[in-house]
């Protein structure tokens, strides 16, 4: 008997390991962090399918999907931001421990909420990605225009405008995307990732 009545069957199931077996690779989360525009799903996007052409089975979540579907009753404040990662953190382990690579690709902008993500995941099967574009840049992009509204006000708490973005203390890899081409942000992500990723 327990207190709260659920009586979770993880024991029964088929293990990780068997599911990894099976696919021939090994299940880890790709945590890029970053402000608004400064590449973080481009390189996702690009990465995802470098490791799909070497066999290897990969699944993206991204900000702007997950904020219209499971995520949409979530804004921008402080809490609803740990809320989305939280969540985001609690679905990307089960693709994880599924033996699935995934790529999660989410501002993510305090060091707490990334801690929180990589706790729930697992620090063993979490490698952090810095896509350390500086602002400049990104408000120079602005592909969605969003930085521009921003700074007329017309979004409240936009991250690096009006709500703050922590740089990450260790990340496995900074890739600044200003200065370096897509394809060799893509090779330095596939030397640290292979090693690990194909059993
Ligand atoms: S996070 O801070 O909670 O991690 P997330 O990555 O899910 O953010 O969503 C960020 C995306 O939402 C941005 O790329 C942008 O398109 C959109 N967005 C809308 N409002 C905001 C805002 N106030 N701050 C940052 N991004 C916003």
């Amino acid at each position: 008997m327990n207190d709260n009545n659920i009586y979770p069957i993880f024991d029964k199931m088929l293990a990780r390991t068997d599911k990894e077996q099976l696919l021939k690779q090994r299940g880890m989360m790709i945590w890029f962090t970053g402000l608004s525009g400064s590449g973080k799903s481009t390189v996702a996007i690009a990465l995802e399918r470098e490791l799909h052409k070497r066999g290897l089975l990969c699944r993206i979540l991204d900000g702007d999907n997950i904020r219209t579907g499971i995520n949409n009753n979530l804004g921008f404040s402080p809490e609803d931001r740990i809320e989305n990662i939280r969540r985001i953190a609690e679905v990307g382990k089960l693709f994880v421990e599924t033996g699935i690579i995934t790529l999660a690709a989410f501002i993510s902008p305090n060091n707490d909420m990334r801690r929180m993500a990589a706790e729930i995941i697992g620090k063993d099967d979490f490698l952090e990605v810095y896509i350390s574009t500086p602002i400049e840049e990104c408000e120079k992009r602005d592909v969605k225009g969003l930085y521009a509204k921003a700074r007329r006000g017309e979004i409240k708490e936009f991250t690096g405008v009006s709500a703050p973005f922590e740089v990450p203390e260790h990340p496995a890899i900074s890739l600044d995307t200003s200065k370096i081409p897509l394809e060799e942000s893509v090779n330095r992500l596939l030397e640290l990732i292979l090693p690990k990723a194909k059993l």
